[in-house]
């Protein structure tokens, strides 16, 4: 904590040896808690992830870690902090490692087309106010070997670089660019600078995607991501649509 150059996020940061969950902790506390608490374990033994997935979390080896906030914002605005989230882990990788890190809108980070870390946001609140939001990461940093069931999808960063990364380090640097850009989205009221990064390192901007909506799957060329961070594509038949984060999985071509 002697080098966090934070001033609300991370005020309160608790570690643990082993945990089920970040975000389940949080959920937990989250009613006590103060804005910006943040919660790192060093292993998970039931990670989640999103659509119900599971997160393989071993000890050691990534930065699996949470962030409670309390923002007043209605609960539509809150996947902005997924955003918020991705654009602050891609920042922070490519400075501390210098690995390539690309942001697979809305929320996984990859390199080399495998996913390095994926972001799970949950809200608790009323329909016009959120009480408090669970941004949670998890970043494969020293892990070598993945589980069989995400060989050829994940990597994680030592893989990447051929070296072992610090974490603490990348935590640290994380937690301040995503402070910065929390700020600037609170108090400017746009993700300007956030969307700046998103685009700068987008994986999918001027891309063919295959859209995974429920049962359904269509294709479409991404044209741009708007002032929102919502997707604009362009479907096979001409149609244009914009894709809301939450709604769809999106897999390259
Ligand atoms: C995904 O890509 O499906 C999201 C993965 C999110 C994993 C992180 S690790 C820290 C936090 N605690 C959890 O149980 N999940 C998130």
């Amino acid at each position: 904590k002697e080098h966090l150059e934070t001033e609300e996020i991370g005020q309160e940061i608790l570690c643990f040896d082993s945990i089920d969950s970040t975000n389940n902790y949080c959920k937990k506390i989250a009613k006590d808690a103060v804005h910006g608490t943040v919660v790192i374990s060093e292993e998970q033994t039931v990670g989640r992830g999103r659509l119900g997935r599971n997160w393989s979390s071993p000890k050691g080896e990534g930065i699996w870690m949470s962030i409670v906030l309390k923002p007043s914002i209605p609960p539509t605005e809150g996947m902005k902090m997924t955003q918020i989230a991705a654009a602050s882990v891609c920042k922070a990788i490519r400075e501390i490692t210098d690995v390539e890190a690309y942001i697979k809108w809305p929320n996984d980070i990859v390199v080399g087309g495998k996913k390095v870390c994926g972001i799970l946001t949950e809200m608790a609140g009323e329909l016009h106010k959120i009480d408090y939001l669970i941004v949670g990461m998890g970043i494969n940093v020293n892990n070598q070997e993945f589980p069989e069931e995400f060989q050829g999808i994940a990597t994680s960063l030592t893989i990447q670089k051929g070296k072992k990364i610090d974490r603490k380090t990348l935590i640290l640097c994380i937690l301040k660019t995503f402070e910065e850009l929390y700020q600037h989205y609170i108090c400017q009221g746009t993700l300007e600078k956030t969307l700046e990064i998103i685009r700068l390192y987008s994986a999918v901007l001027g891309k063919t995607i295959r859209i995974i909506k429920g049962e359904e799957e269509i294709k479409g060329k991404v044209l741009e991501i708007n002032d929102e961070g919502l997707l604009k594509v362009q479907l096979e038949d001409g149609r244009q649509e914009m894709l809301i984060s939450g709604e769809i999985s999106i897999r390259s071509e």
